[in-house]
């Protein structure tokens, strides 16, 4: 493949292959960009009797994730089919994935293991209040970019698609050890679902395994429906010990028992940090945060170990209990940590259509299907754009109001 094209796409080399199908590096000529383009093997799709009706939900489900633009995600720009083969372009990353990290054996401090965990539940988060759920929160796609700690979270929605006993069809795909209880049952999921999965990839990192494991996908799933995992600081000594309550609530069986949104999962995770809590968030959460996580790198650095560390921990452990209590007789303050209200989600929607269909629609920038189609927008002013090879490409700045459809409609002129 290399050296050919996808679509408008050229593709210049291998990055991965996944249970799906090969992921290549390739660019787009037009926007004179690097993508990378995902490929669905073909016999996914072949011999299907509702291979129409897959293909039709594989592309609404990219149109959906094409949705979410937040520094986190990786975005999705295009999906598309050339010669038989299905595609979905998207950004591409250059960087390495958490699975590949572990497999390298690169160690991760404590520090860093959380300043990662707080990006994927901020994006976890946003994508949440979109009620987009991920489906498929795993080391494998989870990147770092270059050595900055920097996270983005790939493949957002595409697990959609695959059912929940993990088979395309009657094929089994990927394994299981990341999925929630609900998620194998068949279950309705939300996004407390994908907590889940992001706990277990915390608890891996952590502790350096896995909290449900099995010779075979049958004792996997069995564990992950009943199984209470170990607590990590058990499994690995050098693991403080707050972050088995943060794990037990995270790895709860009931949705209804773990941190219920993702910003309650980093609100548990900045109190192990101890850091300055009147830090707001989202606002300024990450410099906090990298702040806060010095804070326990400096106390790993100074060593403190045994008899002395646990004296030094129980002096300050009273200490603390001293001044909250007398805090609290002074004033009844509202509570520490309380976790912010994510503001509503209110959208307005574009319903746009043209002659001829199928041109492209970007709106401010982002490339987010094709006509005829229904875009969900944030209301206010928007820069829409619509393109058609062989075209006159056309641009409007369009005002959307809250909860209201603009319908829009333009005869696109040949060049
Ligand atoms: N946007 C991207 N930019 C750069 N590399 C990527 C991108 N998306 C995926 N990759 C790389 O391509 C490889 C294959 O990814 P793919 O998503 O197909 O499989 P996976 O996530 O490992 O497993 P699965 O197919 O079970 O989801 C991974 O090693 C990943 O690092
Ligand atoms: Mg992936």
């Amino acid at each position: 493949m290399i050296g050919k094209t996808l679509g408008r796409y050229k593709i210049t080399e291998i990055l991965g292959k996944g249970a799906m199908g090969v992921v290549y590096k390739g660019h787009d000529p037009k926007i004179d960009r690097q993508v990378a383009l995902k490929t669905i093997r073909s016999e996914i799709f072949e011999d299907e009797s509702n291979r129409e009706e897959l293909l039709g939900r594989f592309q609404r489900e990219a149109q959906i994730a094409g949705r979410l633009s937040h520094s986190h995600i990786v975005g999705i720009y295009d999906v598309g089919e050339d010669d038989g083969v299905t595609y979905i372009a998207m950004e591409y990353i250059d960087g390495r994935s958490l699975d590949k990290i572990i497999k390298d054996g690169v160690k991760l401090s404590i520090d860093q293991i959380v300043f990662i965990t707080i990006q994927v539940c901020d994006a976890l988060n946003y994508a949440h209040r979109h009620r987009i759920i991920h489906r498929d929160i795993k080391p494998a796609n989870i990147i770092i970019v270059g050595d900055e700690n920097k996270v983005k979270v790939a493949d957002f929605g595409i697990a959609k698609l695959i059912d929940a006993d993990m088979t395309i069809g009657k094929r089994l795909i990927g394994t299981p050890y990341y999925m929630s209880p609900e998620q194998i049952k068949g279950d309705k999921c939300d996004g407390r679902s994908d907590l889940f999965s992001l706990g277990i990839v915390l608890y891996e990192l952590l502790t350096g395994k896995k909290p449900f494991s099995g010779e075979d996908i049958s004792t996997i799933i069995h564990n992950i429906i009943n199984q209470t995992p170990l607590p990590p600081s058990k499994v690995n000594s050098n693991v403080p010990h707050e972050f088995n309550n943060v794990l037990l609530k995270a790895l709860a069986k009931d949705p209804g028992d773990r941190h219920q949104t993702g910003y309650e999962f980093i609100n548990a995770l900045r109190a192990i940090l101890k850091e300055d809590v009147s830090a707001t968030i989202p606002d300024g959460y990450l410099e906090t945060i990298q702040n806060a996580g010095a804070r326990i790198g400096l106390l790993e650095k100074i060593g403190l170990k045994g008899k002395f560390r646990k004296l030094l921990i129980a002096t300050v452990g009273v200490l603390l209990v001293i001044m909250t209590y007398s805090l609290w007789l002074k004033k009844r303050e509202k509570p520490i940590i309380s976790p912010p209200t994510p503001p509503p989600v209110s959208m307005g929607y574009i319903n746009a259509k043209s002659d001829p269909i199928s041109a492209n629609i970007f709106i401010d920038g982002h490339n987010r299907g094709m006509t005829p189609y229904l875009i969900e927008v944030s209301p206010g002013r928007h820069e829409v754009k619509l393109t058609k090879e062989g075209y006159l490409s056309w641009e409007a700045s369009i005002e959307v109001k809250e909860n209201e459809t603009l319908n829009l409609f333009q005869t696109m002129k040949s060049r």
